[in-house]
């Protein structure tokens, strides 16, 4: 049997002007994870996916074609150059949160991927790997901007801007997020979709408004490689404001905003497509337990710590 798995992530700053080409940041959150199981299945059987907190069972060569399980196990097998279809049984479980701005599609693809190339002793850049993932995002998002896949294959803090690359980068001193769940679904497609409508009504105004992110986005860079939280702070109280304008917060992630900012959090802001998902502060080791202890007051759903280096 082989065992792989994938992190989440979050969206610190340049959500939604992401998928217009500016720049944003996103980071792994290891606390939450994917892990996907390889084993032998019976003959005959071919490759069959388990998802038991989905309530799946997909038998990968009867699935439909935008079946994001059956994909990125055809995907990976053929990127392994592998023609005959094996017999095997991969499970797959997750505690990332789904539609909630953490990642949990491109976990899942990335740990299938990671999974099937330990069972089948194939090396695959974390290049490849995000490649492979980003054509089951186009499944879960329509028009995904890359930054998913790329943070969760890498497992490294990453400035991307869609389809013109992507670093790693260096963080100049680690820093701890609290990450609190509004306990909402919502769906990234169709918050995206709503944005595009928006922005096709009103293009100045919204361009204007992608630009000031794009420029928080590059500021929060050098922010995050000087180790300065106050200034980073600043921006996502920034980032937090201008996303509000765009249309994609909601009572409950501004109310959990307020409540991280009142228990001590330096900066915060929502996470991540909106409207429902997580938001997150950035906090001390003395502020952490206060901002989580207000923030569950508030009726976050979910209240995790990180410390992103
Ligand atoms: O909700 P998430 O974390 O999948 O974030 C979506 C981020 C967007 O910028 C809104 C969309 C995208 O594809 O980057």
């Amino acid at each position: 049997m082989t065992v792989a798995y994938a992190s989440g992530k979050v969206i610190l700053f340049g959500e939604h002007a992401v998928v217009y080409g500016y720049p944003a940041i996103a980071v792994p959150v290891t606390e939450v994870q994917a892990q996907a199981w390889v084993e032998p299945g019976p003959g005959g059987q071919g490759v069959v996916v388990v998802a038991p907190d989905l309530g799946r069972r997909v038998v990968v060569r009867e699935a439909a074609d935008d079946d994001p399980l059956a994909r990125i196990v055809r995907l990976t097998l053929q990127a392994m150059r592998r023609t005959v279809e094996p017999d095997l049984t991969i499970t797959v479980t997750s505690t990332v949160p789904i539609a909630r701005g953490m990642g949990s599609g491109a976990a899942v693809s990335t740990a299938i991927v990671r999974a099937l190339a330990g069972h089948f002793h194939h090396w695959f850049p974390s290049r490849a790997i995000s490649d492979l993932v980003y054509q089951t995002e186009i499944l879960y998002h329509g028009t995904p901007s890359g930054i998913d896949n790329t943070v969760i294959a890498f497992e490294k803090p990453v400035y991307f801007i869609k389809d013109r690359g992507w670093e790693i980068f260096w963080v100049g001193k680690p820093f701890r997020l609290v990450i609190a769940d509004t306990g909402i679904m919502s769906s990234t497609r169709e918050v995206v979709s709503d944005v595009r409508r928006r922005y096709q009504s009103a293009p100045d105004q919204y361009r204007s408004l992608f630009e000031r992110i794009g420029q928080i986005a590059v500021a929060a860079r050098t922010a995050i490689q000087q180790g300065d939280l106050d200034a980073m702070a600043a921006l996502m109280d920034e980032n937090h404001a201008l996303l509000q304008e765009i249309g994609v917060s909601c009572p409950e992630l501004d109310r959990l905003v307020t409540a991280a900012r009142e228990g001590g959090a330096l900066g915060a802001k929502l996470s991540g497509a909106g409207r429902g998902g997580n938001m997150i502060a950035l906090v001390t080791e003395e502020t952490e337990g206060r901002v989580s202890m207000m923030l569950r007051l508030t009726g976050a759903t979910h209240v995790i710590a990180t410390e992103v280096r």
